[in-house]
Parts: structure tokens; C-alpha cells; sequence
């Protein structure tokens, strides 16, 4: 069930475009890492969605409810933490939930709900000014999601926190998306800790949306097929046309998966012998690199 729908948005300040064209849609379960350097428009985009700035063009529909036009509905859909999660310090996690649940027709036992589906049942009544980032991180979301939000849009969550932290917020948007079928959006400039949770990416840089595309899109260039060689010999210019050379004892080129075998035969048939083969895995850091790359050639 399609819960987002961003068409063409389009962002300007002043003179300044700072989102020229996004466009994407997401789907109950799906979450999409919105990914780029800082300045890249990912915090615009997500205000825009959450209805904090207006937008210059373009339309953004949540559950087919245009923000612009019903915003009342589309915004009842939707969970956020925009760049610091709200918290009264000097009062305990669950004060604080009590003062979020105020906002809507919430009882006592959704918050119990919360309070367990983000893992902090044994430490709710302690004051947040004693928590851990990760603790006031997971306290956010629970805070967001009382009103039962089919999207929950999350804005750099993962600054800060330590690979615990990382952890436990992962399982828990994980378990949201599976088993709440929520749409999530999580935004970052690391990488690497998107990969392994996300099942789309967004791919931004200077208001422009590089690459689009599934985990498993993103993972087809990923496995663009770079193989690492352990030679007996890395003089190679008269049986190979095009090799890198990584160490006296490795080699690493790109080939397709067929015609590895060809190149196998020619080392061996010209006496290098090959002790090892080994795929290359390309991370979603190499994927940006390559798209970036990519986009100055315009
Ligand atoms: N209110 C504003 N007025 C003018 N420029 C802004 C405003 N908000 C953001 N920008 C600029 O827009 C660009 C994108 O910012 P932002 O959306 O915060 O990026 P990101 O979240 O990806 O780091 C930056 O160059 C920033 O300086
Ligand atoms: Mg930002």
C-alpha cells in the first residue's frame, strides 16, 4: 500500500534551490535511507514532508492526502523527529510521554506499548537528563509513534550513537516496518549502517537526487564484478589487458563472472599460477562514490 508519494518537489530560499526534484514513493514496510553529505537538501526534503517549511513546487502525498491540501489528514499519518528529539530534561521518560500522549486521545496503555516496543521498560521513570544518546534517541520514537503514525521519518538518527545505540534503534525500526507495516525514512551520512536495515535509498547531493533505487538495485552495482587475484607473478602486460596492481602478490581487475574462467586459463596456459580468487564487495560507500563520480561528468 503506497503510503508516500513525493512528486517533483521542488525547494527554493531567496535564489537558492536547495531541493530541485525529488521524487519517490514508498510503500507500508519500505525503509528508505535518505543519503548524502551535509547540505545535500535531506533536511529540507524531510521539513517539507512533515509540513515545517512549505514547498516551491511539486506535491508530496501522504496516504493520497496532499499536504497542501489536506493537511490536517496527511499530517495525522506521520511521525517525525526533525534534527533533536523534544525532551523535558528534568522530567522522567515517561512524564514526557504523558505530556506527548496530552497532544492526542491517548491512554495510559498505548504508552505502555510504546515504552516496551522501544525497549526502555526498566528505565521509563528514570529523568532523561540521565540518559544515553541512544536512550533519548529510542525515547523520541516512542514519543512518535503514540498516535499509531503509518510513516515515521527519522532525521539523522544515528548521529552520535555508538554501535549499540546503532543496533538497538536498527532492530526496532526494523520491527516497525515488519510487523507495524510502517513506511520509514531514516536520513544519514553514514553509509555503511544504512545498508544492512534499508530497503531502498534516496541518494542526494546539492539538492539533486542522484540515484533512486532499490537495496537490491543498489546491490546489482555493488556486485559489479571486481575480482581480487593472488598471482605468482603481477607482470601481467602481455596476457592481460587491463589489471590493477594492489601488492607484489595481487592483482585486481573487472570481469564478467564468465569470462573470469577465460582469464584464469590464459594466466595458467602462460605459467602464473593463481593461489586465491576473490570477489570484491563493493559497500554502499563505493556505490555513492561511483554515482558522485558519475554526476560531474555532467
Ligand atoms: N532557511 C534556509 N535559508 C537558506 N538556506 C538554507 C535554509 N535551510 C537550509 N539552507 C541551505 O540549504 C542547503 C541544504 O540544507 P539541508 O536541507 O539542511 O541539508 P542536509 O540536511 O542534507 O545537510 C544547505 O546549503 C543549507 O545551507
Ligand atoms: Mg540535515
Amino acid at each position: 500500500m503506497l503510503v508516500l508519494e513525493c512528486r517533483n518537489v521542488f525547494k527554493k530560499i531567496g535564489h537558492h534551490v536547495i531541493v530541485s526534484d525529488l521524487s519517490f514513493s514508498l510503500n507500508e514496510g519500505d525503509i528508505l535511507g535518505f543519503i548524502g553529505p551535509n547540505g545535500a537538501g535531506k533536511t529540507t526534503s524531510i521539513k517539507m514532508m512533515v509540513g515545517l517549511q512549505s514547498l516551491s513546487g511539486g506535491s508530496i502525498k501522504i496516504f493520497g492526502y496532499d499536504i497542501r491540501k489536506d493537511f490536517t489528514k496527511a499530517i495525522r499519518q506521520v511521525g517525525a523527529i526533525v534534527e533533536n528529539p523534544d525532551m523535558y530534561m528534568y522530567l522522567t521518560g515517561y512524564e514526557n510521554l504523558k505530556i506527548a500522549a496530552s497532544f492526542y486521545q491517548i491512554d495510559a496503555s498505548r504508552i505502555d506499548e510504546v515504552v516496551r516496543m522501544v525497549g526502555l521498560e526498566g528505565r521509563i521513570h528514570e529523568k532523561v537528563k540521565n540518559y544515553s544518546l541512544g536512550m533519548r534517541q529510542r525515547l523520541g520514537i516512542a514519543a512518535s509513534i503514540l498516535h499509531h503514525p503509518k510513516l515515521l521519518i527519522l532525521d539523522e538518527p544515528l548521529n552520535g550513537l555508538d554501535p549499540e545505540g546503532i543496533r538497538e534503534l536498527k532492530d526496532i525500526l526494523l520491527r516497525l516496518a515488519h510487523e507495524d507495516k510502517m513506511a520509514i525514512i531514516v536520513s544519514s551520512h553514514i553509509l555503511s549502517e544504512l545498508e544492512s536495515f534499508c530497503n531502498r535509498v534516496c541518494i542526494f547531493s546539492r539538492g539533486h537526487v542522484l540515484k533512486n533505487a532499490t537495496i537490491e538495485e543498489i546491490k546489482k552495482i555493488t556486485e559489479k564484478e571486481v575480482y581480487q587475484l593472488e598471482v605468482s607473478s603481477t607482470k601481467l602486460d602481455s596476457i592481460l589487458s587491463s589489471y590493477l596492481v594492489i601488492d607484489e602478490a595481487h592483482i585486481e581487475l573487472s570481469s564478467t563472472k564468465e569470462n573470469i574462467v577465460n582469464i584464469l586459463k590464459a594466466l595458467l596456459l602462460n605459467d602464473v599460477l593463481v593461489y586465491e580468487v576473490k570477489k570484491k564487495v563493493l559497500g554502499l560507500e563505493d556505490v555513492f562514490l561511483k554515482v558522485m563520480e558519475a554526476s560531474h561528468d555532467f
